[in-house]
This record gives C-alpha cells, structure tokens and sequence, in this order.
C-alpha cells in the first residue's frame, strides 16, 4: 500500500521504516528539513537500534521523506498522524494533532477517491472522533465514513527496542469508525503473523488501551517503588528479592501449554530512581487530567505520578545517609538518557535529581554513552564528561540513574582508579559487595 506519515519523530520514523521493510512505499513527512534530508541520505537522526540498517535498505526505494504534506497525502491511500503530544498544564497539548488533521483537510479537499487517516499519536480517549474528525470534515468539507475512512493504530513501541517491537508486535489494535476503515488498516499488517491478536474496535477503545496500557506500566513501577521504600524502612529486606518473589505468580507468568515460562527479570516492576520517558509520566498526568474535566479524581494514578516525582528525594535520601552537606562534593551522575539504548533525555530522572544536587551545592559531573545534550538548562553548570572513567574520575558519590549495560564496568573501573566513592545504585544493577561504599534503593 501507499503511505504517508506525518511526523517522523521516535514513532512516525520507526513506523515508516518497519512499514517500508514489510514492503509497503511510505513517505515520511515532517516539518523539520534537517530530518527529511537525514532519513533521504540514510541517516537516522535518532539513535534506536536496527533504525540504520532500515534506512541503508528501504530509503530512496520504498521509504522517502518530504516536508511537502500535501503532495504525500495526495499519493497515497492511507495517512498516519504521528506528531508528538506534549503535556501541558497537566493536560495534553494536541495543537499539533489538531495542525496536522486540518492541514490533511485541506489536503484531500480535491483529492479523488477514498482515502484512510489514522491516529497513531497518543492521543486521549474521545480525539480521533472529536478533535481529529471535525479538523478534517471542516478543513475538506468531506464526510468521515463516506469520503474517508478513520481511524486510530496506537503504537507499542518502547524506546532502544523499537524496531523489534514494530516487527513482533504482542498486538494491534486497530480501531476505526467503520467496516471500510478496518478493512483497509487489516490489509495495512496483513503480512504480520495470524498469531498477533488483533483487536478491533472502535477509535475512542482503541485510544483508551493505549493510555491504560501504559497506565498500568507506569503502576506497577510506583508500587514497586512504594514497596521498595517500605523495605529499605523495615529492614533486613531487600525489594528486589521482593519483586523477584512477586513476578513468580502465575498471573505475572507466560504460559505455553503446559509450560511455565518464567520471564527472567522483573519487567516493571523494578524499583528505581523513577520512570521518565515520553511517554509514561505524560500518558499518565494526560489521564489525570481528563479524570478531571469529566468530574473524576483519579487518585489511584495521581498517587502514581506522587510517588514517581519523590523518587529523587530517595536518591537524596540515600546520599544523606553518607554526607551530612553536599556542598563542593563532587558527584557524578551517570546516565542522562530516560533509559538505555536511547538518546531520549524526555523527562528523564536525571534532571530532577540534578536539580536537587545543584541546590544542595555539590560539584556535579554528568556521564551518557549516547545522550550529550549540553544546551539543557538544567546542565548549566554541570561539566559533561566524554568517558566513564573521566566521570567518576575524583568523584566522592557516583550515582547510577540509566541502566546502561557499560555501568556494569563502574566495579573494575574504581579499583583500576584506586578510588572508593559511595556509589547509589539508582537502577539495582551492581554487586553491593564490589564497592566499599554501597546504598541501592530498596535495600536496607
Ligand atoms: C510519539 C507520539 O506521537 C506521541 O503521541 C506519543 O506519546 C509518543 O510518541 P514522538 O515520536 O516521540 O511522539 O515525538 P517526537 O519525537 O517529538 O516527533 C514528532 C515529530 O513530528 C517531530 O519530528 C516534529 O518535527 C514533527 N511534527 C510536529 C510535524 O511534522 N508537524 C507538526 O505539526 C508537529
Ligand atoms: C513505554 C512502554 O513500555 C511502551 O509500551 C509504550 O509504547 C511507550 O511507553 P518507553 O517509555 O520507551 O516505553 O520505555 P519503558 O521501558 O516503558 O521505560 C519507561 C521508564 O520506566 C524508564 O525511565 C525506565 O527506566 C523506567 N522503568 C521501567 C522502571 O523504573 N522500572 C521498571 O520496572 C521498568
């Protein structure tokens, strides 16, 4: 099929590539010139594994990019919105979704025949058939089940594993207003594997799985975090052994048959220095907020984002057990990206704990294998070092917030340094015993 995508962001890029890979001719439309040049020359502008191999194979083949969103939308049969949804005021902002359905509007407005447009933002329950269909009908005087189909496609992609999340999906959910849309966003994943579920339904649904979907991520992580905290009060318990325990149930299990397939880490529920990223703590404060304008207090997910924003407090916490001031006290953070294998800095836990430190009037060093973004305000300040070891070189507190495979290395790298730092394990990756100076949240 013919595509078009509009936003070519860690969605809208991922999406095109994987769409291309899987043979169909996509363009890639963005407002961003630097980007449509990159991904026409095969570059990826983010970092996010298998994107570059996708670019070297399909660009300039089945996958082109342009900022021209009228003539994309003029050639192809479907159109994906993808622009980003920041959060604003503890509410979404969708001004550019609500941008990108009107200029699509005006678009198909002389366009002949049929076409599909599909939500693939993350957008909150009621969007695509209020905001995104009435931008569209008023801007092309076209009627939605009639002129056009729509829909809405949520994405379940999570960042450094992407690619392989597009290419084996655990499900689509496709919701569209009518038959004629479903058809077209079944033929759209048809290569994709009859063992996928497919959920249709209808767009307003499909919007709320994604939101409740991350929802409950986002859960899961406060209450193991709240749980964590509670151990490291109690004593002589550690929150990971604890969550290790947990995700035994059979309910947090895959079977297959009669197997048990027993997932070997505690995905979501590990304790931390806090969830950040584009899209958790911005779904979540999203669903608060239309809790709200329809009357509802959603306290359940309110306390979710409270015990998220007092993650950094325990990282302090954890520090105060040590140092009675951290003034002049060189510390070195380790990891500003919201996680590994991204150079995402989205609301990463990073900046809320340098802020912090900044107050307390340490001497702060910063360390990402990828993330380098030096014109962050909340950087000022803070020197950016270019190595591991040139991070924690002459640091007394080392604290670890993205679990980075190379931190694993922190152990043999001080003992090469010869130096002793306290080391506050923020993600529980390290050996307690190699340091000796050790605090992980959740431990006693
Ligand atoms: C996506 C989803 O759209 C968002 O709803 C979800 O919650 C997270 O994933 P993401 O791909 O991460 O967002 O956003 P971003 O990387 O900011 O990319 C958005 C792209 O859209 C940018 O390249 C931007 O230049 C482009 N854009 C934005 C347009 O082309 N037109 C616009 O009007 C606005
Ligand atoms: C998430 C969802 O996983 C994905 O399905 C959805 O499509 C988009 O949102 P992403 O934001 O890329 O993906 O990353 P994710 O792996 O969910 O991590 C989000 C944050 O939670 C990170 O800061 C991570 O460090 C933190 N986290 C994750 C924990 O603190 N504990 C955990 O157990 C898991």
């Amino acid at each position: 099929m013919k595509v078009s995508i509009i936003g070519t962001g860690y969605v809208g890029l991922v999406t095109g590539a994987c769409l291309a890979e899987v043979g169909h001719e996509v363009i890639c439309v963005d407002v961003d010139p630097r980007k449509v040049d990159m991904i026409n020359s095969a570059e990826a502008p983010i970092h996010e594994r298998g994107l570059p191999e996708l670019l070297k194979r399909n660009s300039g083949r089945r996958l082109s990019a342009t900022t021209n969103l009228a003539a994309a939308v003029a050639d192809t049969e479907i159109t994906f919105i993808a622009v980003g949804t920041p959060a604003a005021n503890g509410k979404i902002d969708l001004k550019y979704v609500e941008a990108a359905a009107a200029e699509i509007g005006r678009a198909i407005r002389d366009k002949a025949g049929y076409t599909t447009i599909v939500v693939k933002s993350t957008v909150v329950p009621g969007t695509t058939i209020g905001v995104v269909q009435s931008a569209i009908e008023r801007a092309s005087g076209k009627t939605a089940g009639v002129d056009f189909g729509l829909g809405m496609n949520p994405e379940f992609l999570t960042e450094g594993t992407a690619v392989a999340d597009f290419t084996f999906p655990d499900r689509l959910v496709l919701g569209g207003i009518d038959a004629r849309t479903h058809d077209v966003l079944r033929d759209l994943y048809q290569s994709f594997d009859d063992s996928v579920p497919r959920i249709e339904t209808n767009p307003t649904t499909a919007e709320m799985i994604k939101y409740a979907s991350n929802a409950v991520l986002a859960t899961m992580i406060s209450f193991s975090n709240e749980i964590a905290r509670l151990c490291s009060a109690v004593g002589g318990v550690d929150a990971i052994d604890v969550m290790r325990g947990v995700h035994q149930a059979g309910y947090f299990t895959i079977r297959h048959g009669g197997e048990r397939l027993t997932a070997p880490i505690c995905s979501f529920l590990e304790p931390g220095c806090g969830f950040g990223g584009s899209c958790l703590p911005k779904d979540v404060t999203a669903l608060v907020g239309q809790g709200r304008e329809n009357g509802l207090s959603l306290d359940l997910l309110q306390s979710v984002l409270r015990i998220n924003g007092a993650q950094p407090d325990e990282m302090m916490r954890l520090m105060g057990l040590h140092y009675q001031s951290l003034r002049d006290v060189p510390v070195a953070v380790l990891g500003i990206a919201f996680k590994p294998d991204t150079d995402d800095i989205r609301e990463s836990p990073a900046f809320p704990l340098i802020r912090r430190l900044k107050e307390q009037g340490a001497t702060l060093t910063a360390y990402d294998p990828i993330a380098r973004p030096s014109e962050h305000p909340d950087l000022a300040g803070v020197r950016l070092a270019d190595t591991l070891r040139e991070a924690v070189a002459g640091a007394k507190i080392v604290l670890l917030v993205t679990r980075w495979s190379e931190f694993s290395a922190l152990d043999g790298l001080l003992g090469e340094l010869g130096t002793q730092p306290l080391v506050v394990d923020g993600r529980r990756v390290l050996d307690p015993s190699s340091f000796a100076q050790y605090e992980g949240i959740g431990r006693a």
